[in-house]
């Protein structure tokens, strides 16, 4: 049996669910992180994060396991664009492809958090709790948690980080430098860490590092 040729509605239909279909490829194969290809190019991570992302061999290295995609990929990127400045994590990601970063960033996303203790008195503890939950007024400080929720946890599909036991040393760096101007890369959000860290005393940061360390 002889075959029809194909009409040209036809043939442009078909085309446009082909090049939809290749768009989608494309997409899922440079938009989601592969958590095995992240995993095969982590044992370097490991040697300052820890084999499991959350045993820095220095207090003052964040965990990244069970870190949310979203927020490890931008930091990935922008630690690689050197918009972030972080001398120690400046050689890690020379010569990584955008693929190479989104697979790390589904790796450590995949990890199981880590639990840790505050260290702190209990009224200490209790003046910071306030802060993380109601903020400061008459600072401007909002309430960290509206956007790191009560856990800590953060907020996923919004790329807000989860900040539940960071080691304490590594949250006093980085609320200091948001507040000196000297971390930017909350840009994207309108800069509102730098603004949260504007109003914070160099004991309220320390009070906040302490709580947030034992929160989950
Ligand atoms: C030589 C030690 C070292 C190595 C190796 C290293 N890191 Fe880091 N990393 C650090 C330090 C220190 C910081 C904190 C930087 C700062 O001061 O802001 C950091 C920060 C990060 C952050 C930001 C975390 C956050 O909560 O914002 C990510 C993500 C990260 N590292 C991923 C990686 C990955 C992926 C690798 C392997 C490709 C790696 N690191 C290798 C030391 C290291
Ligand atoms: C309006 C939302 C919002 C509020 C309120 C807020 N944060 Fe954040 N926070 C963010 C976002 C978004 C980021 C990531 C920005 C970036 O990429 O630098 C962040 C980053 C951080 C980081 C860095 C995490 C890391 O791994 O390096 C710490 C620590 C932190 N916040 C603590 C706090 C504390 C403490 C408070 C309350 C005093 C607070 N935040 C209030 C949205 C918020």
């Amino acid at each position: 049996m002889a075959s029809q040729p194909l009409s040209p509605e036809v043939t442009g239909s078909l085309r446009t669910i082909l090049f939809a279909v290749l768009a989608w490829v494309s997409m899922s194969a440079f938009g989601a992180g592969d958590p095995a290809a992240g995993q095969a190019q982590a044992a370097v991570c490991g040697a300052c994060h820890g084999q499991d992302g959350a045993t820095g061999i220095d207090p003052s290295y964040p965990n990244l396991a069970g870190q949310n995609e979203r927020y490890l990929l931008t930091q990935l990127q922008m630690i690689q664009a050197k918009t972030r400045h972080a001398p120690l994590m400046a050689g890690q990601l020379v010569n990584k492809s955008e693929q190479d970063l989104a697979d790390l960033a589904a790796y450590y996303a995949s990890l199981p958090a880590k639990i840790n203790q505050a260290q702190g008195d209990d009224e200490t503890l209790a003046r910071a709790e306030l802060i993380y939950r109601g903020g400061i007024a008459a600072k401007g400080v909002a309430a960290c948690t509206a956007c790191h929720a009560p856990t800590g946890d953060g907020n996923g599909p919004a790329g807000y980080p989860n900040i539940g036991g960071q080691p304490s040393a590594y949250v006093i760096a980085q609320l200091t430098q948001y507040r000196e101007g000297d971390r930017e890369t909350d840009e994207a959000y309108g800069g509102m860490m730098r603004g949260v860290a504007q109003g914070l005393t160099d004991r309220n940061i320390a009070a906040l590092a302490d709580y947030i360390q034992g929160l989950h």
